[in-house]
């Protein structure tokens, strides 16, 4: 196994956990959960024990750290009715820092039943804060929301829970316009339901630089958004799209290809707006 060791303002960061990001996009396709799913395993690899709550009723993000269906007996749809806790609901995946709260078969049906529940689109964030109030901040450092690809109630009850949202943007036509969308929806729901709420990360996925379009897309998100845009980019690599089948993230299935190096870039960039990385100081070793 190869560990990552990393400098960390543990006291400052210690009274805000655990930090709830919502990995969100309304767009299908778009690399959310392929980064959801390696940037807590890089997370994880810093140090950093980290929970996925998988939200969309696809289940890519569980299957692709090797829970499959039928091992799922409990999942977030459970934690969204009342039946049992977040901490109930946790995996452990291989990686001994990263759990997951998988995606059950009912979750396909929860943008339904949710619209007559009391709280409706409080119910993720209602279970996150009993889970705290009975358990202090619950072990982890962060929790990543995998949205589905909709603004519908499972995406407004991660936005409601969510400390901050973080979006996966591939750079291909019309992806400024999606972005300025849900940035727009984003702001709604700060200024009605969770003024905590903010879009604080953009990270450009997918990203292939021998097509024009691509780099020119990329520049304009750059130029629109601007700070909020990570440094690091995700280049299009086989290797991120195979390891799902095995039911891997990308660090553990080929530490060393061009994927995993951008989501260990991505990580530490990503630790370093937490306060809690100062200029880069994270060193890969072998456990
Ligand atoms: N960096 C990458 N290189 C190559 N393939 C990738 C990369 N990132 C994602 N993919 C592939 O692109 C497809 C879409 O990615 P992913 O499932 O993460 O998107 P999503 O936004 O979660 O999709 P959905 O909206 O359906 O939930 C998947 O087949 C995935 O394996
Ligand atoms: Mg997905």
């Amino acid at each position: 196994m190869t560990q990552i060791n990393s400098d960390t303002n543990d006291d400052a960061h210690e009274e805000r956990l655990p930090r709830v990001i919502a990995v969100v996009n309304q767009k299908g396709g778009v690399g959310k959960t392929t980064t959801a799913v390696n940037l807590a395993a890089a997370l994880a690899a810093c140090g950093q024990r980290t929970l996925v709550i998988d939200l969309d009723p696809q289940g890519n993000a569980s299957t692709g750290v090797g829970i499959p269906a039928n091992r799922r007996k409990v999942g977030v749809y459970d934690v969204l009715i009342g039946e049992c806790s977040l901490a109930e609901a946790a995996f452990k995946t291989e990686m001994p820092l990263f759990d997951i709260v998988p995606s059950t078969m009912d979750l396909s049906g929860a943008e339904i039943e949710l619209v007559d529940m009391p709280r409706r689109e409080r119910r993720l964030a209602d279970a996150l804060n009993q889970a705290k109030s009975e358990s202090g901040p619950l072990g982890y450092s962060f929790i990543l929301i995998d949205c589905p690809p909709s603004l519908g109630l499972l995406t407004l009850n991660a936005l409601v829970a969510a400390d901050g949202a973080f979006a996966p943007l591939q750079a291909e036509f019309l992806a400024l316009e999606g972005l300025s969308h849900l940035k727009r929806t984003i702001d709604l729901v700060a200024e009605r339901l969770n003024p905590e709420l903010a879009l604080e990360g953009i990270v450009i996925t997918m990203m292939d630089r021998r097509i024009r379009l691509a780099e020119a897309v990329a520049a304009d998100v750059r130029a629109h958004f601007g700070d909020i845009v990570y440094k690091a980019e995700i280049p299009r690599n086989v290797r991120v799209s195979e390891a799902p089948s095995h039911g891997k993230p990308v660090l553990l299935y080929d530490l060393n290809c061009t994927g995993s190096r951008a989501y260990l870039d991505l990580a530490r960039e990503f630790l370093q707006r937490e306060g809690l990385l100062p200029g880069g100081s994270v060193k890969v070793v072998a456990a």
